[in-house]
């Protein structure tokens, strides 16, 4: 049976710093809270709404990584001391050699959280480039600095990847960071070897422009693609800060263990807002951390496996919805699910849909399903909702919504 849903802990519709914020500009993050009305907050705590909402599937812990952990816990007998900031050379050894970069570039963070905090909390008033749609917590993210939010709208028609002429378009003297999610979440495109290549070209001409490339889903390859990594054009890596962590790759968001790897002329200054923030990460998490990364051949495959078994059926389900569409995701486990036919529409209790937040509430209140505003990523029109759950669980969901969106009609 479904679990009771809850709202994504990088929801926070109820801080009212960004709800301040939110008439301030067109690109605030107010924009991209959630502005739930109180019953579709108590019916979330109250209820067991199916939530395809959030962003951590459910893979047991593999046996390698327990015990690393446990291992480490027993041979730390004498005493526990701050860990480096930096983190732990074992692992600062592996994750140079997987990304080309030297160890000294490499920093363990508190999941990629912490590592896109400590990069984008040192930019100041200038802009950082985000495609649209992204993951909603990265315009809360840059809300904490003192970096300016800069929306690149993509298109549908290129599988929302940003093109060079976009790109192009949209730098200024004022830009200092470009955003890249590679795969992207919430839409799963994964952005080839060409069109990378033409990115690069547009930053080599922006040579004060940072690239910050998060890679967090880059191994959960559910097409038989590869996901090459910005940083290993020779032209730009260099400016090139990538980020990933344990957490989706390995299904172990609660390890809470990520890493920047970068040249070391930046590491500097991140380690200091990391030294005051943190500190190190906890040491036995590292090690938990080190064994996944050294078993990966053992790990991911049947992750992957799993996925492409529930994509498969969740396409089935999705297709039998009508009037909506999606584009097939390539990676990670959400669907971006085009539902624009249905704004504008009434509930049988006369209440108009006007966008795809009311659509989410409707949803929530009639299906008793929870699923994400394509608005909250900065593309309205759409859904995002994860495959990453028990296929009977999918179903159960998809077939309520089903329902519920056949008893909205268009006005007039
Ligand atoms: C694109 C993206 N980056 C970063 C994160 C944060 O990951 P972590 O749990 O490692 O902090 C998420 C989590 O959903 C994400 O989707």
């Amino acid at each position: 049976m479904p679990g009771m849903a809850s709202i994504v802990s990088h929801c926070p519709s109820s801080n009212p710093q960004l709800k301040a914020k939110s008439t301030m500009s067109q690109t605030s993050p107010g924009l991209y809270s959630y502005p739930f009305n109180p019953e579709s907050t108590k019916l979330l705590a109250d209820s067991d709404a199916i939530s395809l909402n959030t962003g951590a599937p459910k893979f047991p812990v593999h046996r390698k990584v327990r015990e690393a952990i446990i291992k480490a816990v027993e041979a730390k007998q004498d005493q526990l001391s701050y860990p480096s900031t930096r983190g732990m050379e074992l692992l600062h050894k592996k994750i140079a050699r997987d990304y080309g970069y030297s160890e000294k570039g490499i920093i363990i963070t508190y999941g990629a959280s912490q590592a896109l905090y400590n990069i984008l909390d040192t930019i100041g008033d200038e802009d950082v480039l985000i495609p649209a749609p992204f993951w909603f917590a990265f315009p809360h993210i840059v809300a904490q600095g003192r970096g300016r939010l800069k929306i690149i709208q993509t298109s549908a028609e290129n599988n929302f990847k940003l093109t060079p002429q976009q790109l192009d378009q949209n730098i200024t003297w004022k830009s200092r960071v470009l955003l890249l999610t590679n795969p992207n979440n919430p839409t799963g495109a994964v952005y080839t070897r060409e069109e990378l290549n033409g990115l690069v070209k547009v930053l080599e001409k922006h040579p004060r422009l940072l690239v910050v490339s998060d890679e967090v889903y880059n191994l959960l390859l559910v097409d038989d693609i590869s996901c090459p990594s910005i940083g290993s054009w020779p032209e730009i890596h260099d400016r090139v800060l990538t980020i990933n962590s344990l957490s989706k790759n390995f299904a172990m968001s609660g390890l809470r263990v990520g890493f920047i790897a970068a040249h070391p002329s930046w590491t500097d200054i991140y380690l200091q807002k990391q030294n005051y923030a943190t500190s190190g990460v906890n040491e036995f998490l590292q090690h938990g951390a080190l064994a996944a990364l050294e078993a990966t051949n053992e790990i991911i495959p049947s992750i992957v496996d799993a996925l492409k078994v529930r994509r498969a059926k969740a396409m089935e389900l999705l297709n039998s919805v009508p009037h909506t569409s999606y584009i097939t995701p390539q990676s990670a486990y959400f669907f971006f699910w085009n539902i624009e036919h249905y704004l504008g529409c009434r509930t049988e209790a006369g209440k108009l849909i006007r966008t795809d937040v009311d659509l989410v509430d409707y949803l929530l209140q009639d299906a008793k399903v929870l699923v994400a505003a394509g608005s909250l990523c900065g593309t309205p029109g759409y859904f995002r909702i994860t495959y990453a759950v028990a296929e009977d669980v999918f179903e159960q969901a998809i077939v309520q919504m089903k329902a519920s969106l056949g008893k909205l009609r268009h006005s007039g």
